[in-house]
C-alpha cells in the first residue's frame, strides 16, 4: 500500500465557492455553495459574489472535510484556484488556503481554474475512462471558449479560442433576452428538449481556423426576437422551447464544426469535453453519436464536474503534488491567468 495522500481544493474564482477532498485521486467530498444572489441581475454582480465567498467559505470547508470524514491534520496539501476569475473571488479563496497550509505546516498548491477544467477527467472513479496523451479538450464555460491540445497533464496548447463572448455567455445572454434568470444555460437546455431544433434558423459565424465568435450570433438572436415580437407580442411565451432548442442547436454545431476542423488538423481523434456547459445535454449526445459516425474516441465528463467544483481543483492539486510543485508563500491571485502561461 502506497501513503495516503489527502488533498483539500478550494475553488472560488466567479459565483460558486467549493471546497473537496480527494484521497489518491479518488473523490471523498465536492460541496458545492451556489450564489442565489446574482440571478435577479441577469449576471454575476462581483461584489456580491466576493462577499458571499467570505461567508460561505468556512461552513463549506467544514463540511467537505466532515463529509469526507477527515480531520485537517490528515491533510498533506491544500490545493486553490490562483485564476484565472473575478480578483475579488479568487482573493477569498487564496487567503483562506494560504492561512489553513500555514497554520497546519502543510504544502500549497496554486491551481490554474482552465487547467483544472481538463484535467477533472483524471479523478479516479469506476465509472470513466481517462483521455490518453495526445488528446483533444474543448473547453466550453462562461468565460471561455478554447480547442486545447493536451500532451501532458501540465502540457497544453490553445488551437483555437473566442474571439468575442464564451459560449456560455452566448447561453445566458440568450437566455436573458428570453427574459430567462441568469445563468441561462440549463434553462435553455430544459426548454431546448421539449422544441424543435430547426424550427428557427440562425447564422453561424464566420470565422477563422480554430477559432470561435458568438457575439453575431447573440446580436442575431436578438434582432429576430424583436421583430417578431413586433408582428406577435407573445411569440417568445408561445415558442419558447422551439426558440430554445434552435439557439442550442445552433451553438452545438459550431462547436462540431470546430472540432471536426481540429481532428482534420492534428489527426487526434481522443475528444474531450470540460467547463460549464459540457453540462448541456446536447452537446453530451453529440460528442457521444461522434464515435459512432466519425470513430472518436470521446470522454465526457460526469455532470458533477462540469461546473465549477473543487474537486477538479483538487485533483490537479494532487498531479502537483505527485511532481512537488508547490507554491511560494508570496503567490497571488490572478484575474487573467493564461491556460499555459
Ligand atoms: O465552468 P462554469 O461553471 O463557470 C465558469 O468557469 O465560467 O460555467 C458556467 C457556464 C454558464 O454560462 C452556464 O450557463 C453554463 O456554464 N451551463 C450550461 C449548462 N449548464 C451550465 N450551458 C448550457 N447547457 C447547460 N446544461
Ligand atoms: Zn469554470
Amino acid at each position: 500500500m502506497g501513503k495516503s495522500i489527502y488533498i483539500l481544493g478550494i475553488e472560488s474564482s466567479c459565483d460558486d465557492t467549493s471546497a473537496s477532498v480527494i484521497l489518491n485521486g479518488k473523490v471523498l467530498s465536492n460541496v458545492v455553495a451556489n450564489q442565489e444572489v446574482h440571478s435577479k441581475y441577469g449576471g454575476v454582480v462581483p461584489e456580491l459574489a466576493s462577499r458571499a465567498h467570505q461567508q460561505n467559505i468556512v461552513p463549506v470547508v467544514q463540511q467537505a472535510l466532515a463529509q469526507a470524514n477527515v480531520n485537517k491534520t490528515q491533510l498533506s496539501a491544500i490545493a486553490f484556484t490562483r485564476g484565472p476569475g473575478l480578483m475579488g473571488s479568487l482573493l477569498v479563496g487564496t487567503s483562506f488556503a494560504k492561512s489553513l497550509a500555514f497554520g497546519l505546516e502543510i504544502p500549497l498548491i496554486d491551481v490554474n481554474h482552465m487547467q483544472a477544467h481538463i484535467l477533472a477527467h483524471f479523478i479516479e472513479d469506476a465509472n470513466n475512462k481517462q483521455p490518453p496523451f495526445p488528446f483533444i479538450c474543448l473547453t466550453i464555460s462562461g468565460g471561455h471558449t478554447q480547442i486545447v491540445k493536451v500532451t501532458d497533464y501540465f502540457k497544453m496548447e490553445v488551437l483555437g479560442e473566442t474571439i468575442d463572448d464564451a459560449v456560455g455567455e452566448a447561453f445566458d445572454k440568450s437566455a436573458k433576452i428570453l427574459g430567462l434568470p441568469y445563468p441561462g444555460g440549463p434553462l435553455i437546455d430544459k426548454h431546448a428538449q421539449l422544441g424543435n431544433p430547426k424550427a428557427f434558423a440562425f447564422t453561424k459565424p464566420k470565422v477563422g481556423n480554430l477559432d470561435f465568435s458568438f457575439s453575431g450570433l447573440k446580436t442575431g438572436i436578438l434582432y429576430f426576437i424583436q421583430k417578431q415580437q413586433r408582428i406577435n407580442p407573445n411569440f417568445i411565451d408561445e415558442n419558447l422551447n422551439d426558440i430554445c432548442a434552435s439557439i442550442q442547436y445552433t451553438i452545438v454545431e459550431i462547436l462540431m464544426d470546430k472540432l471536426k476542423n481540429a481532428v482534420k488538423e492534428t489527426g487526434i481523434k481522443h475528444i474531450a469535453i470540460a467547463g460549464g456547459v459540457s453540462a448541456n445535454s446536447s452537446i453530451r449526445e453529440r460528442l457521444q453519436l461522434a464515435e459512432k459516425h466519425f470513430g472518436w474516441a470521446t470522454y465526457i465528463p460526469k455532470f458533477e464536474y462540469t461546473t465549477d467544483n473543487a474537486a477538479m481543483i483538487a485533483i490537479t492539486g494532487y498531479l502537483k503534488y505527485l511532481n512537488k510543485t508547490y507554491a511560494d508563500v508570496s503567490v497571488t491571485a490572478k484575474a487573467r491567468l493564461k491556460v499555459v502561461e
